[in-house]
């Protein structure tokens, strides 16, 4: 028995309504249940699940799929591992279905690399004494390089290479691991001569590595980070997080700092609830990530003109996704790291006080009007769907401007309006269903009418990336479980069409009929567009002959269309 096979068989084993109902507090409603969605905070649910499809969707964040997908995202782990737990609950045998998938025994030799390069440097940073002086000289202490695994890793260019090529690692493992690389003619390391910083993900295992030189240069960038590789992409990942995690919990906020350093200052001082992007911007990714862990949000960062866009930005993003956010702003051209150092943990602990709110910050760092600045703040808040954390806005910035909130009320409800008519609705829902999205529901509904569309709409009828890259699965494929074939963005998509698209089974005919119709006048259309635009770019050449050719081409598909009954 295959894969595939396997996965089928846990599938049948198990029931989605049971699985979901003991992470949810599922409600009847008809044939589905519903639900407050996890994975999105609103307060009427459109989370659905549904028995007889066996797959949930929800209609306010796009979620959705089957039991492997909720347990992904509810879980926030691989589809193997999914696999692995679900197959246990379900009692199948996973053992002996070595498809242990290629592409997952690829990121366990990517993490047994990751793991060892780790100790390796964290060895010769004892060992040789260079960067271990370099973070003593930076006031970081021997149990606080333990806690990180900080490391050192030696100039001589291929030090690694050679240890884990000893290890029996394959060149082509330990490129794709992006701790070394290709050289001009040879592999070196990726880090030379730099104290390291191990990036660990929430599991606690290494995925990467940022670097430092130890001598300021003008010739090299001061840190380095891991190249993206299928363990690391550095928009999703935060310095310090597996470290903070526990703290977080405790402390219920997050602390955002800009820096490596900063983060370990932090943590010396005491401050352990602390992460850092990794040399970008805070990303929505970074954001998700920590929301199941916390809702709330504190910014530190520098008061310089850069640090307060960023923080604006940041303050966005957080309240966009229904977290609070403060701020505390260091004095111009201090971090956390350089502060502590000169003031010393106390005072800094004490500036956590007089962390600013929202409407405070831009308040005190606004250079234009109070009108402009409430503007500013109203678009922000416009666009938090939470109706309390909206509420104490508005009374936050009517008391800050002395405003009645009536007028500030107005105001937004303004604003909300004018996103319903440009959006055509609001609470980022859904765009109605396109005759794309048609056409698929209607084939994954009734896979028998799939032999006689193929035959008559190739993969390019079809404007919808997504969707079409889901029909050209389904043309090849042979297998009848759909859910098979496609990946986890595609079954939030299915999932939707599934529950919300019903088609009247007396009409299916006519139905497709209409969808190959609607799409046959769109291609010649955009033909037609695309034939008119030669044609003027030929006549701007004078190209007469390319013109006749152009015209002739324009008679048949006019002619094609009219005979078909498209035109
Ligand atoms: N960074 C980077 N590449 C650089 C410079 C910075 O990736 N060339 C990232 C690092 O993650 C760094 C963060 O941006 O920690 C903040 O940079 P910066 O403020 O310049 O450095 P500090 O963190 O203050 O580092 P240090 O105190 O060691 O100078
Ligand atoms: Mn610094």
């Amino acid at each position: 028995m295959g894969y595939d096979r396997v996965i089928e068989e846990i599938k049948s084993r198990i029931d989605i309504v049971e699985l979901i109902s003991e992470y949810l507090n599922l409600k009847k409603t008809g044939e589905n249940y519903k639900a407050l969605c996890p994975f999105h905070s609103e307060k009427t649910p459109s989370f659905v699940v549904s028995p007889s499809k066996q797959i949930f969707h929800c209609f306010g964040c796009g979620a959705g799929g089957d039991v492997f997908s909720f347990l992904i995202k509810q879980e926030n782990i691989s589809f193997t591992e999914a696999v692995r737990l679900l197959a246990e609950r379900a009692g199948v045998q996973l053992k002996g279905y070595s498809r242990d998938t290629e592409g997952q025994s690829r990121r366990q030799t990517l993490l047994e690399i990751h793991r060892l390069a780790n100790e390796f440097f964290h060895r010769l940073l004892w060992e040789q004494r260079e960067g271990y002086n370099y973070l003593t000289k930076r006031g970081i202490r021997e149990e606080t390089i333990r806690e990180f695994s900080l490391g050192y890793a030696p100039g001589g260019g291929d030090v690694l290479y050679r240890y884990l090529t000893k290890r029996g690692f394959k060149e082509e493992d330990i490129l794709a691991s992006g701790v070394c690389k290709k050289g001009e003619n040879s592999i070196i390391d990726t880090f030379r001569n730099r104290v390291v910083f191990p990036i660990y993900n929430m599991r606690g295992d290494v995925i990467a590595f940022g670097g430092r030189i130890m001598h300021e240069s003008t010739m090299a960038p001061k840190y380095l980070n891991s190249p993206e590789t299928i363990l690391f992409k550095k928009s999703n990942e935060l310095y310090g997080l597996y470290h903070a995690r526990k703290e977080i919990n405790k402390k219920g906020y997050i602390v955002f700092t800009e820096g490596y350093l900063d983060v370990i200052a932090c943590h010396q001082a005491g401050i352990k609830n602390v992460v850092a992007p990794l040399g970008t911007a805070l990303t929505e990714q970074q954001l998700r990530k920590i929301k199941p862990l916390c809702r709330k949000v504190l910014l530190l960062f520098d008061s310089d003109e850069a640090g307060v866009k960023a923080t604006k930005k940041a303050f966005s993003m957080i309240y966009e996704n229904n977290m609070e956010g403060k701020v505390l702003l260091l004095p111009e051209g201090d971090d956390p790291d350089s502060f502590i150092k000169s003031q010393g943990a106390e005072a800094f602990k004490k500036r956590f006080g007089h962390a600013e709110g929202i409407v405070d910050f831009f308040f005190s760092t606004s250079r234009s009007t109070e009108v402009e600045t409430i503007r500013e703040l109203m678009q922000i808040v416009s666009r938090v769907e939470d109706g309390i954390l909206r509420a104490r806005l508005v009374k936050d910035i009517s008391e800050k401007a002395s405003l009645p909130e009536i007028f500030i009320r107005e105001e937004l409800m303004k604003q909300r309006k004018g996103m319903l008519d440009t959006s055509g609705s609001f609470n980022r829902s859904l765009p109605a269903n396109s005759v794309d999205e048609m056409l698929i529901a209607l084939l994954i509904g009734h896979p028998e009418y799939l032999d006689k569309v193929k035959e008559q709409l190739s993969p390019d009828y079809i404007e919808n990336e997504m969707v079409r890259a889901i029909y050209t699965k389904i043309i090849q494929t042979k297998k009848d479980d759909l859910f098979a074939i496609i990946n986890e963005d595609e079954k939030a998509l299915v999932s939707r069409l599934l529950l919300d698209i019903t088609f009247d089974e007396e009409q299916l005919d006519r139905n497709l009929e209409d969808c190959i119709k609607r799409m046959r006048e769109r291609r010649l259309k955009r033909r037609l567009k695309e034939l008119q635009e030669e044609m003027r770019i030929a006549t701007e050449r004078s190209d007469r002959e390319l013109l006749t050719g152009l015209q002739r081409k324009w008679t048949e598909l006019i002619k094609e269309g009219q005979q078909s009954g498209i035109l």
